[in-house]
């Protein structure tokens, strides 16, 4: 694991923005995983900003809730058409985005597995990071090799994501979700986390023993994970000295 600590949620998403830019003008038809939430706001401004061609990228997101239409305001397809795919020149065919109102789940889970696989697997994937250590939605306790599937909610995640919807009870109960298994074959992952609320999930991912009770754990068996946090996110790692000396002494040819 890289762990790259910067002053301020914008210095760590300028850090990711430049790696995205330069794998997609070095591989121009990329497969890049795609998050949504809060933690990567900032990310997709600095890339619409600078007007990079996604003519030939194909994403994949993370995952969806269950019982939402593509048109909901609170789906994560709406999300990722107003937050980036309307402001860059991305084709809609290259966009995959689980569907919230699948009718054979399974059956679209698997689909959504080969889809992946066909189109080369994925190059980079972002992450954000729940305040209980979930990635994509896996909750504590999901399979470290699980695949693509319905997952439940935990109180707390329906409680952290209630701030999107007008009481929590509005949160859906149920979502699809890339698994861990399947977050771990993407070639890079990236993953962003900002503020104190996220300090301990971080802490237990990074320093903590691999476990199912923080899934993001398990991104230390991951060849390449980068992770770009803010100062406060940074708060619970014991080793944080370290990870800023290694990243200021970096040697040239593996700076961003
Ligand atoms: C979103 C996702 C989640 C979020 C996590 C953090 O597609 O997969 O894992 O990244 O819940 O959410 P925010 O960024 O809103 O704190």
């Amino acid at each position: 694991m890289e762990i790259i600590i910067q002053p301020n949620p914008q210095a760590a998403t300028d850090i990711a923005t430049r790696l995205i830019a330069r794998l997609l003008k070095e591989k121009p038809d990329a497969v890049l995983g795609l998050a949504t939430g809060s933690t990567p706001l900032r990310l997709y401004r600095s890339l619409i900003a600078m007007q990079l061609d996604w003519r030939r990228v194909r994403t994949f997101n993370l995952d969806e809730y269950l019982g939402l239409a593509p048109d909901h305001p609170q789906s994560y397809h709406h999300f990722m058409w107003e937050n980036l795919f309307r402001h860059i020149n991305i084709l809609p065919e290259n966009v995959q985005i689980p569907d919230g109102l699948a009718a054979d789940v399974p059956g679209f889970c698997a689909d959504y597995e080969a889809r992946i696989r066909a189109a080369g697997g994925i190059d980079l994937q972002v992450l954000g990071i729940g305040s209980d250590g979930h990635i994509g939605f896996n909750e504590p306790t999901s399979s470290l090799a699980s695949r693509t599937r319905i997952k439940t909610l935990t109180q707390r995640t329906r409680e952290d994501n209630a701030r999107f919807f007008a009481c929590a009870e509005e949160v859906p109960t149920h979502v699809i979700t890339m698994g861990i298994g399947t977050i771990m074959e993407a070639r890079t992952n990236l993953l962003l986390a900002f503020g104190e609320h996220k300090a301990q999930a971080v802490a237990g991912a990074v320093e903590g023993a691999v476990s199912a009770m923080n899934p993001a754990s398990a991104l230390q068996f991951h060849r390449d994970t980068r992770l770009m946090l803010d100062e406060a996110a940074a708060g619970g790692l014991q080793r944080a000295e370290y990870y800023r000396w290694v990243y200021a002494n970096k040697p040239k040819w593996q700076q961003v």
